[in-house]
């Protein structure tokens, strides 16, 4: 691999299918024997528990980072072969409304990763569901965007605000972001509204082609994520999909993800509309490996000494529907 190629899984939407989506492709590249970074950005730290770290255990992590109390390699946790985790602890909550008079707020995570571009292949950002300055750093940070998309009534309210925010960050403060792709999550392809959607969204980028956006090169991934409750089941288990069920359709499905991020070619799905997408401009020229099974027991990669005394207050709620903390356009400017 030629450095580090870092990808934020991002929708303002809550429940689609982000952090579903980051553990379990992050975990099969990983399993490919790519070295990955995993980084939750997300104050309600459901990537951490999903990997089978207790926030509270968390000392160092995500939110050190950002204010600058801790570096960023020396804050990753190796929590599986080739895998390693920024995690979120409680801390992380205050973040946004802490750095609101820092200058350069949206780049601090850009800048603290910097040096450890030659040392990773994959860096993989499981965003919160808000367009707040914990998204914006991640968009800061990455070339690439994955947006998961749960295709139901109103799955594209918002679709186009969170397409102009991405565009907005490329033009002002990272010329090098795109939108990879849209990845469809609880996807059922017995239900009308479900292919509708998908060929709205195929559509609709369709259109952009050569345009002079960040989505002009954006497809929807080949492959679906289908309705898994295994998918449901694995984050309670502080497991992701391979090492809870490594074959189910959902673990079928994620590594057909990483496939793709991977260059490798998968069987098409039977989808309406798939035929007239054009191949992804930004997918890489095919690797000849194969994903190896993973069976591993899930180590206990951390002491799980509580650093808090009183309990923890309970984790924000998910935002579904439209976010309340946008960006505005001036918090872009230089
Ligand atoms: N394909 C699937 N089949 C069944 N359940 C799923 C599937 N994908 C995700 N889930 C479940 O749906 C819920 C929402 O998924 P997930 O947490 O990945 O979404 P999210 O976008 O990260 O949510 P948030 O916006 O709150 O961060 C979780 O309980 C998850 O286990
Ligand atoms: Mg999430």
């Amino acid at each position: 691999m030629n450095g580090l190629r870092t990808i934020a899984v991002l929708n303002q939407k809550g429940g689609v299918g982000k952090t579903t989506t980051a553990v379990n492709t992050a975990a099969a590249i990983a399993a490919a024997g790519y070295r990955v970074i995993v980084i939750d950005f997300d104050p309600q730290a459901h990537m951490t528990i999903h990997f089978g770290v207790e926030p509270q255990t968390v000392k160092v992590g995500a939110y050190e980072v950002l204010t600058d109390s801790a570096g960023f390699e020396s804050s990753l946790m190796l929590i599986r072969p080739n895998l390693w985790l920024l995690a979120a602890n409680i801390n992380l909550v205050g973040a946004e409304t802490e750095l609101v008079n820092v200058v350069g707020r949206e780049i601090i995570l850009r800048e603290a990763m910097q040096g450890s571009a030659d040392k990773f292949d994959f860096c993989l950002i499981d965003c919160a569901p808000s367009l707040g300055l914990l998204s914006l750093n991640a968009l800061a940070a990455a070339e690439e965007v994955l947006i998961p998309l749960q295709p139901h009534f109103l799955a594209l309210q918002g679709f186009g605000k969170l397409l102009q925010t991405i565009d907005l960050v490329n033009k002002r403060i990272n010329p090098r972001l795109k939108v990879t792709g849209v990845l469809l999550c609880m996807h059922d392809t017995r239900t009308s509204l479900s292919n509708e959607v998908r060929t709205d969204i195929v559509g609709f980028l369709n259109n952009a082609r050569g345009s002079n956006t960040a989505w002009s090169d954006a497809v929807v991934l080949p492959s679906f994520i289908r309705r898994n409750i295994k998918l449901a089941e694995a984050p309670s288990y502080g497991r992701t999909i391979f090492e809870y069920d490594s074959t189910c359709n959902g673990a079928e499905d994620y590594r057909k993800v990483a496939n793709f991020f991977l260059g490798i070619n998968n069987e098409p799905e039977e989808m309406p509309g798939s035929a007239s997408q054009p191949e992804a401009q930004s997918a890489p020229a095919p690797v000849p490996i194969e994903i190896r099974e993973i069976n591993l027991p899930v180590p206990q990669c951390y002491t799980p000494v509580p650093i808090y005394t009183e309990p923890a207050p309970p984790a924000p709620e998910s935002t579904h529907g439209e976010p309340a903390n946008d960006i505005s356009p001036e918090a872009l400017q230089p």
